[in-house]
């Protein structure tokens, strides 16, 4: 039955869904996800396999584009991106306007949407080729708005990047080159960057995801609509967990690391507190992106040679989670966020600059998803709602209320 015929036998009824946990909103080829089961694939792919044979840059033109590319195409897909990797100078007079206090997610959305006025031709997306001009337009210039968000906090000059080098290590230079001193190209923390970006890449239908779809539908050009995405990816209760997990982990180990005391303020119903990191709207078993991470934090800092103790207390959580009836029964997991920031932090990425990365990571899935919503030709996403406020009523004048 298609929805018109749908509409009219059922007098228009709507159904009421709240956080849209039963509802699908699209029909979508890009990622598969098994949340009982654990799985996720991209296009077919699984993660674990992607994690560890593919570099980001395939990952982004697999989601997007649909398939693997051979050598060709992905050399020409990386040039194209070169070629768009400079940003307007003005562009640096509006993150000037910015107080160095500023977190960072801000910057990034205001810098992405402050984008359109410097390429007005991304909101066209009359064929296929123009699409694709914003693609790699976006691929390009993104990284150095995030280099920028985080040299800014540092207080460092802004710097452009290097086409000579690959996507991530490019990436990598961006934040990290100190003025006056060689780059050091540090391969451990540019791989470790690679996997955490692939394992950031997509995940179907989510807060961001939506929104950018959401906002896409009324024909808004692909910068808006990331823009759009990156705020909503702020959120703790979506990508803003890496901080709070990390924020969280360093309060239980000032407070001298009593991983009790903070699983029973989990527990109580009537503490506004939850254990960030745990818990997912999918996954009802364990998230397979957080094995992968927790495995990739013990090889990274071992590599790097640090001892964190923060590390232990995530693992200690963990342990204690995974035996506890509270968490057993409502199968609350450690979901992508949970080990990640330890990550970044052994990287030398400042916590505020977590969620920043994580938008560098979901930035081919929203533009993958964008791209498949607009080329689906899909209506403009227009939720319905139930009405429980007042009924008719006269007006009253002010000096009689
Ligand atoms: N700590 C303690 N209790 C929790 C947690 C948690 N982290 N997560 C869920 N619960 C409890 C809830 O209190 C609720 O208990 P109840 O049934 O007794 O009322 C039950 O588990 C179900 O939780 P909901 O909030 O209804 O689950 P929902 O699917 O709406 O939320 C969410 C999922 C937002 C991820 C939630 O688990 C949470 O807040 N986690 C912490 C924040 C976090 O890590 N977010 C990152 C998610 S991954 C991502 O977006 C990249």
């Amino acid at each position: 039955m298609d929805i018109k015929t749908l509409r009219s036998v059922t007098g228009g009824m709507i159904t009421l869904d709240p956080g849209y946990k039963n509802t699908g909103s699209c029909e979508s080829a890009i990622t598969f996800l098994d949340g009982e089961k654990g799985i996720l694939r991209y296009r077919g792919y699984s993660i674990e396999e992607l994690a560890e044979k593919a570099d980001f840059l395939e990952v982004a033109y697999l989601l997007i584009f649909g398939e693997l590319p051979n050598k060709e195409q992905l050399s020409k897909f990386h040039n194209d991106i070169r070629e768009e990797s400079h940003v307007d100078e003005e562009m640096k007079k509006i993150l000037d306007g910015f107080p160095k206090s500023a977190h960072p997610m801000g910057v990034l959305s205001s810098l992405t949407s402050a984008l359109v006025a410097f390429n007005p031709s991304s909101v066209d997306v009359s064929s296929e080729s123009e699409m694709y001009k914003s693609i790699v337009r976006i691929l390009a210039k993104f990284p150095v708005l995030v280099a920028w968000a985080m040299r800014k906090k540092k207080g460092l000059p802004l710097d452009y990047g290097d086409d000579t080098l690959g996507y991530v290590e490019n990436i990598h230079k961006m934040m990290f080159k100190r003025p006056n001193k060689e780059y050091n190209k540090n391969k451990i923390a540019i791989d470790a960057l690679d996997k955490l970006l692939i394992l950031h890449a997509d995940h179907e239908q989510n807060c961001s995801t939506s929104t950018v779809r959401i906002v896409g539908s009324s024909h808004a050009g692909l910068f808006a609509s990331l823009s759009a995405g990156i705020s909503a990816l702020w959120g703790p209760l979506h990508g803003g967990a890496n901080q709070a997990v990390l924020e969280m982990l360093e309060a239980i180990e000032a407070d001298g690391g009593d991983t009790k005391k903070y699983m029973a303020k989990a527990k109580d119903k009537s503490d506004p507190f939850r254990l960030m990191g745990f818990g997912h709207r999918v996954y009802k078993n364990f998230d397979p992106r957080a094995k992968i991470i927790k495995k990739s934090a013990d090889e990274v800092l071992g590599d790097l040679g640090i001892e964190d103790p923060i590390l232990e207390i995530a693992k200690g959580l963990e342990k204690e989670a995974l035996e506890d009836q509270y968490f057993v029964d409502r199968k609350l997991y450690p979901n992508v966020d949970f080990y990640s920031g330890i990550i970044y932090r052994a990287l030398g990425i400042p916590t505020e600059m977590f969620t920043v990365m994580f938008a560098l990571g979901r930035l081919p899935g929203w533009i993958a998803q964008w791209r498949e919503m607009r080329l689906n030709g899909e209506p403009i996403g227009r939720p319905r709602q139930v009405y429980i406020g007042e009924n008719h009523r006269p007006f009253v004048a002010v000096d009689l209320r």
